[in-house]
Parts: C-alpha cells; structure tokens; sequence
C-alpha cells in the first residue's frame, strides 16, 4: 500500500468510525488536508446521513460544498459531535502538531469544540517526540520580527513561510529545529508571546483517538 492508499484506508476507518453515531442533529467537523479530503470524499458517499458538517479552512469547505454535503459556520450550530482530521506527527499520547497545511488557527477552534477529535494519520506521522516536523506558527504580519526573536530564544529556528497568508489574513513561521518533549509547556510558552495567533502543537487538548494507517491495516490507538 502506498501513503495515498493509507490515507484512504483510515477515512474510510473514520466514517465506519462515526456512522453508528450520527442522529438528525449530529454535526460534523471537517480538518484540512490530504487526508481529510481522503475523509470528505469518504463523506460523500453516505452524504444522506449527514445533518451537517463544519470546516477548518476555506479550501475544506469549498470540496464539502462541490460534494453537496452541507456545510455550516460554526457560529451557526451549537455543537461540534465528532471532529476528524489529519497530522503532521502524533505521539503516543496523542498530541499533535498541525499546520502544514496552514489552517492550524481554524482548526484548533473546531478541535476546541468537538465532542471527539478523530485524528486520521498514515504511520509515517507517529513518533517518539514531537518536533522533527517544523512547528508552525499563526502570527499577525506586523508581529513578524518580534516573534522570531522571542521564538529564538525559546530555542527554536524560525522561518518565515514565504508567500502564504492564512485564511485569517495572517502569516505562518515554522520553527525548526526544535525538539518538544513538553508539548504542553510549549503550547503555552508560544501562545504566551504578543502577535502569535496559536501554534500547531495541539497538546493541551489532543486527538481522543488515532486511526492509523499501516500496511498491516489501520490501527486504533488512544492516549498513553
Ligand atoms: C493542515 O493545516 C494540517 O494541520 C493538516 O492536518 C496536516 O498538515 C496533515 O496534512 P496531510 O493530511 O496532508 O498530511
């Protein structure tokens, strides 16, 4: 099985995941990314049965919309049931970090909302320790240098993600080099420096569940 087989595998866990558990007013959160749109596509092929579903970034609920699934603000609902997306690496206790694909901010917010967070990850995302994965960083544009300064001296090796500008108008610094075997205490310290939006270690509320794709099948893992 290649990685793209693997990333299908697990958003197809997924969906026979939270079927059995959906009812008339379930709402659905939607991450951001290849394996999430492995997921929406899953989604689609029971669309009936779904009430409603709320979306991490623009680009997620521009594929939910050309599907025909229906996708709602999440100021417009009242509740978040399951919450299913992707990582850039997991732990054993199921902390994250996210943001590759730029939309750490919005789904932090949904994540912060749901019931239950399903991560979905192939088995190259789970590690010993956070932070071989450049950790990405939301911050508002006239912030920029200052947060690089402070980022240095947390110990991390920021770099400006050229060219991007987040769904919230703001830019993206990945911080390299940077081991993280407190990824609560991280998570805090960088949200702590004026000018972050947030970052992508989704430690102090991490996934509730790994589906995780292996060539062996598709593990079911919980936090350690
Ligand atoms: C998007 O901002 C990210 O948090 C994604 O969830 C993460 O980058 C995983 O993406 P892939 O599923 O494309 O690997």
């Amino acid at each position: 099985m290649d990685q793209n087989e693997l990333k299908q595998a697990v958003a197809r866990a997924a969906l026979d995941y939270i079927r059995p558990k959906l009812d008339n007013d379930s709402v659905v959160g939607i991450g951001t990314g290849s394996t999430a749109n492995c997921f929406i596509d899953a989604l689609a092929t029971v669309k009936g049965q779904i009430n409603a579903t709320v979306a991490s970034s623009e680009a997620s609920a521009e594929r939910l919309a050309t599907l025909g699934i229906p996708v709602y603000e999440l100021n417009s609902v009242d509740r978040v049931d399951f919450y299913v997306d992707g990582a850039d690496e997991a732990n054993s206790a199921l902390q994250l970090i996210k943001g590759g694909g730029a939309a750490l901010t919005r789904e932090k917010i949904v994540t912060a909302v749901a019931t239950e967070f399903i991560c979905i990850a192939d088995a190259s995302k789970l590690v010993d320790t956070l932070g071989e994965f450049p950790l990405p960083v939301e911050v508002i544009p006239m912030a920029r240098g200052h947060v690089a300064r402070e980022l240095v001296k947390l110990g991390g090796d920021p770099v400006y993600r050229d060219g991007v500008i987040t769904d919230n108008g703001n830019i993206i610094i990945d911080v390299y080099r940077f081991p993280i075997p407190q990824p609560a205490v991280t998570e805090q310290a960088i949200n702590a420096i004026t000018g972050v939006v947030t970052n992508g270690l989704f430690a102090l509320k991490g996934a509730d569940i790994l589906l995780l794709g292996t060539t062996d099948g598709v593990q079911t893992l919980y936090p350690r």
